[in-house]
């Protein structure tokens, strides 16, 4: 089975798209997947300057475990109808290395649900520039799919489960062990 990740984007204590990240990684260990997490919360990163950034001790661990995984789950915040700046700095800063020949998902927090298409700016630079695979089945959630930190929406809950079956299936598929 291929390696997989799960990248939490959010860098707030609080955060409901870590929740969601969580989850998939549970249910993708229950699967038997070998599946890395990582929380950009507690994995600062520099801002990508194109330069001495790549040299960061931090970058050059993430980007390592990242090139690894043959399947990655990125749950970030929607900031500005956009994934949040930790998501694209991210991918600024690990590039093709990582993106190229693999299959991403993404499971999003929101305020509202105007901002359902925000992700696409993310999804659609991953496949222009780097020809990421993405997993056309995303996880939108809102606060009222939660009481606290635990997920309670029911449609959520089973999207998420959707989404981590298809990363298992994309991933089975074009990368066979
Ligand atoms: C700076 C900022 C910008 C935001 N922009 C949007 C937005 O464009 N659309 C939206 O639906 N929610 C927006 N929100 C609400 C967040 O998406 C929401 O609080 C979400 O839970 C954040 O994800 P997190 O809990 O994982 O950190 C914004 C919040 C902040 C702090």
């Amino acid at each position: 089975m291929s390696r997989l990740a799960v990248v939490s984007c959010s860098l707030n204590p609080n955060s409901r798209s870590r929740n969601l990240a969580s989850r998939a990684h549970e249910l993708l260990k229950a699967r038997g997947a070998d599946v890395d997490w990582l929380d950009l919360a507690d994995m600062p990163l520099p801002l990508c300057d194109g330069g001495a950034a790549y040299g960061d001790a931090n970058a050059k661990v993430v980007k390592e475990r990242l090139r690894v995984a043959r399947g990655i789950l990125l749950a970030t915040p929607i900031y500005n109808y956009d994934g949040s700046a930790a998501a694209k700095n991210l991918i600024e800063m690990t590039g093709r290395d990582v993106w190229t020949d693999t299959v991403a998902g993404f499971l999003c927090a929101a305020g509202g649900q105007g901002s359902y298409m925000s992700v696409m700016a993310l999804a659609s630079s991953l496949m222009l520039d780097f020809r990421t695979i993405i997993i056309p089945r995303f996880v939108y959630a809102t606060g009222k799919d939660f009481d606290g930190g635990t997920i309670t929406g029911a449609d959520v809950l089973d999207r998420i489960e959707g989404l981590t079956k298809e990363l298992l299936r994309f991933t089975s598929g074009l990368y066979p062990a």
